[in-house]
């Protein structure tokens, strides 16, 4: 199923009435009201703009602050939002040129029936759609999900997840631009998600709209809900308002995951520390499993009941421990050996204690590789990555004819 989300701005009601129940008529189309006049939206409205597929708006192209917001607004647009004007039919050609420089894509005559507009609608929706599906033709015949789980919280999951999703884009060239892999970073930590902060990305409504309606994410939807940094990296943090949990219906995650797959070469999930029952359809799709502990007696103990629970049901999982903030030791000490012989495995990565990189990344809001590079904390990391690429190859990419 494919779905689009429409945003319709206009303070008189019975436009709003009018077009807005036509716009219901669009198969997979969720229509959001706002009842305020173009020229009133503050930022947080213009940013709410952006996270919809579609937004339309009434407008008078003579007022010069309508213009100025129109601009505003469109400037805000985040990947492939459409921006549609309702004006007078009457419009002079120069005053609908006035609006296609402020950023509209169209203009839409009114009053015209309702069923006009929702078909013009319906023709953006479908154009848009097959822009997205021809970006990602054949792009990937089968990411690969790794997902990252902390033993404890504090342990350093989310920063590890975050910069193993930056070193997987494998960027090369000159001054490191070109990205050889498609990347994704997922905050599947719908509640105290901070994957956000760390790339300095503002929170996103998208999987909150998830949890709160009841449809299955698809390409349009993902490449509308996630940002894109100029690293090429693509992030879907989670939301800043409160979403509970167990909102999110398994059959969502599994669709948003399966989604993600064809999308992007790795996918990374930052996952959150509660084992909620959409774990599992995370973990059916799951490459590789990271779970990141210390050598504590505590965090050493949780790793093991993690594993143990996501072992039981997926027996197969490939799971891999890394020791967080402390460097290899040129030999295992007592308590090392005794925690690989509780977590029955060897300790392949150790990445080092590094307080100043871990802050200097967390206050710039970017990557270790764009503040840190050289730091031990990147080092470790990115071991982690070339170790990762080197044991999942990802898929061979069908060319596009
Ligand atoms: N290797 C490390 N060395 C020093 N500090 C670290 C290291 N890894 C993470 N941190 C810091 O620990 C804190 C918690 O990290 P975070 O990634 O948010 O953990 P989690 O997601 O497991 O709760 C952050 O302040 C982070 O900068
Ligand atoms: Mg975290």
């Amino acid at each position: 199923m494919s779905t689009s989300s429409i945003l319709l701005i206009s303070s008189d009601e019975s436009l709003s009435s009018d077009v807005g129940h036509a716009l219901d008529e669009i198969d997979g189309a969720r229509v959001n009201r706002q009842a305020m006049n173009i020229g009133q939206m503050n930022g947080a409205a213009v940013g709410l703009a952006a996270d919809h597929d579609i937004v339309i708006f009434a407008t008078d192209p003579s007022n010069a602050a309508e213009l100025s917001a129109i601009e505003v607004l469109t400037d805000r647009r985040a990947g492939d939002t459409v921006y549609l004007a309702l004006t007078d039919a009457d419009l002079p050609l120069s005053k609908a040129r006035a609006l296609t420089r402020a950023g509209v894509d169209d203009v839409l005559p009114y009053p015209s029936s309702g069923n006009e507009i929702a078909e013009q609608v319906g023709q953006w929706i479908a154009r848009k759609r097959a822009a997205i599906e021809e970006r990602y033709a054949g792009a990937s015949t089968g990411g690969k999900l790794i997902a990252v789980q902390q033993a404890r919280g504090g342990i350093g999951a989310t920063t590890i997840a975050v910069n193993l999703a930056d070193m997987l884009l494998n960027r090369r060239g000159t001054f490191r631009k070109e990205a050889s892999n498609r990347v994704v970073v997922v905050d599947l930590d719908l509640q105290f998600g901070t994957v956000g902060d760390f790339l300095d990305v503002d929170e996103q409504e998208g999987l909150l709209q998830l949890a709160a309606e009841n449809f299955l994410p698809d390409t349009n939807w993902v490449e509308q809900s996630l940002v894109r940094l100029p690293s090429g990296l693509a992030v879907l943090a989670a939301p800043q308002r409160f979403a509970p949990l167990d909102a999110l219906q398994p059959a969502q995650v599994e669709s948003l995951i399966a989604t993600l797959k064809t999308m992007f070469d790795y996918v990374v999930v930052d996952l959150p520390r509660a084992l909620v029952g959409w774990i599992e359809p995370v973990l059916v799709e799951t490459d590789r499993l990271y779970i990141i502990t210390d050598m504590t007696v505590p965090s050493v103990r949780a790793a093991r009941r993690l594993m143990d629970f996501v072992l039981a049901d997926n027996t197969a999982l490939p799971v891999e421990m890394i020791v967080n903030r402390e460097k290899k030791p040129m030999m295992l000490r007592e308590h090392h050996r005794e925690a690989a012989k509780a977590l029955d495995t060897t300790f392949n990565h150790w990445i080092a204690d590094d307080p100043k990189a871990a802050r200097m990344a967390i206050d710039y809001g970017k990557p270790l590789s764009d503040v840190a590079a050289r730091s031990d904390l990147a080092k470790g990391i990115s071991a982690l990555a070339r170790a990762t690429l080197a044991q999942l190859p990802k898929d061979a990419a069908v060319v596009a004819g």
